[in-house]
């Protein structure tokens, strides 16, 4: 539904050319959510920014929907646009006007006659829960309702494709929430495709089938969430699973091993120390739900003769595990 290709764009700063965008390369399926993680500064915003062209590229294309933005301009760029909605942090609405009326003003340059507008205004409403409160001015609501206007302004033209700059970083944990499960319910509803740009790996846990990680203009890892919580060495399962600094080297095995929608591992652990005869002590644990599946990564320590760690290690593997061994003794 939207493929970058090599994009790259530089901006002029007083200290110098900035690279924001080093030959970005990403892929979203149709339907998809897909989250884009990264600090302050990465270019996390001027990479959404390239996918409705608010921010061309110097170079590199953009697809959307099956047109190249990167080859339009004009009327054509301005339909185009239509299909694409965008939400932001700040909201960006019409503070004086009403509720009805910042959504009303979003159909009126897409082109829909007064009725049409009273009409599709209610039903976007009703959609994102706001339908008492049509009549408010946007001043007199509070963050998580401005949202939701924001929401309804950037559904008005019926897109394909919703463009999210951290639109829950000025919120509270549970107006977060709540406002993820409306962008959730709105993907599944609509078959909305969600590009989302978050510093926050939370929002990435409760709402993303895929992410990417940018650092300094550049995409470092990317893949589907169920394959990213299995990889020990990626970065992003890192910060999914954070089980802290190893300790100093003391003449033993580490290993973590990943459990993924399993009810327990307790019987794991304990049959492995019983079955290899190894001292096995843990040194740590993460579990977090993913996609509504309960996964974890538990880091333990095995003492124990090379033979004994290998046969142990390839027992868990056997039970369809996924183990890393994070140092070997020596
Ligand atoms: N219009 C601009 N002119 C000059 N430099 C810019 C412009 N827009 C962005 N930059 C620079 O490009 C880099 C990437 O900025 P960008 O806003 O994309 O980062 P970000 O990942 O969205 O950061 P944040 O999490 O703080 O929003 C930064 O170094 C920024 O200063
Ligand atoms: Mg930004």
């Amino acid at each position: 539904m939207i493929t970058l290709e090599q994009v790259s764009k530089t901006f002029a700063a007083r200290s110098g050319p900035v690279r924001a965008l080093d030959d970005v390369s990403l892929h979203v399926e149709p339907g998809e959510i897909y989250g884009v993680i990264g600090r302050s500064g990465a270019g996390k915003s001027t990479l959404i920014r390239t996918v409705n062209m608010l921010e061309r590229p110097d170079s590199g294309t953009v697809t959307v929907g099956g047109r190249e933005l990167t080859g339009l301009d004009g009327a054509d760029l301005r339909r185009a646009r239509q299909r694409i909605g965008m939400i932001f942090q700040q909201f960006n609405l019409l503070e004086s006007r009403t509720v009805r009326g910042n959504v009303e003003l979003a159909l009126e340059i897409a082109g829909l006659d007064r009725a049409a507008r009273r009409a599709r205004s209610g039903e976007i409403l009703e959609l994102v829960g706001l339908t008492d409160r049509a009549g408010a001015r946007v001043f007199e609501l509070s963050g998580g309702q401005k949202q939701r206007v924001g929401i309804a302004r950037a559904l008005a033209a019926d897109p394909q494709v919703l463009l999210s700059d951290e639109a829950t970083s000025a919120l509270d944990p549970e107006t977060t929430a709540s406002i993820l499960e409306l962008l959730r319910d709105l993907n599944k509803e609509l078959g909305l495709t969600i590009l989302l740009i978050t510093h926050e790996m939370d929002v990435v846990k409760a709402l993303c089938d895929s992410a990417a990680l940018m650092r300094e203009g550049r995409i470092i890892e990317q893949g589907r969430l169920d394959d990213i919580v299995v990889r020990t060495d990626s970065q992003m399962s890192r910060d999914l699973f954070p089980l802290g600094e190893l300790p100093e080297p003391r003449g033993t095995t580490i290993i973590e091993i990943t459990f993924v929608g399993l009810a327990s591992e307790e019987p794991v652990i304990s049959r492995l120390a019983r079955t290899h005869e190894l001292d096995v002590s843990l040194l740590g644990a993460a579990i977090e739900t993913i996609h509504g599946k309960q996964t974890g990564r538990t880091r333990l320590e095995l003492s124990g003769d090379a033979v004994q760690v290998d046969a142990a290690v390839a027992d868990l593997q056997g039970q369809g595990l996924t183990v890393d061994r994070v140092r070997d003794a020596r």
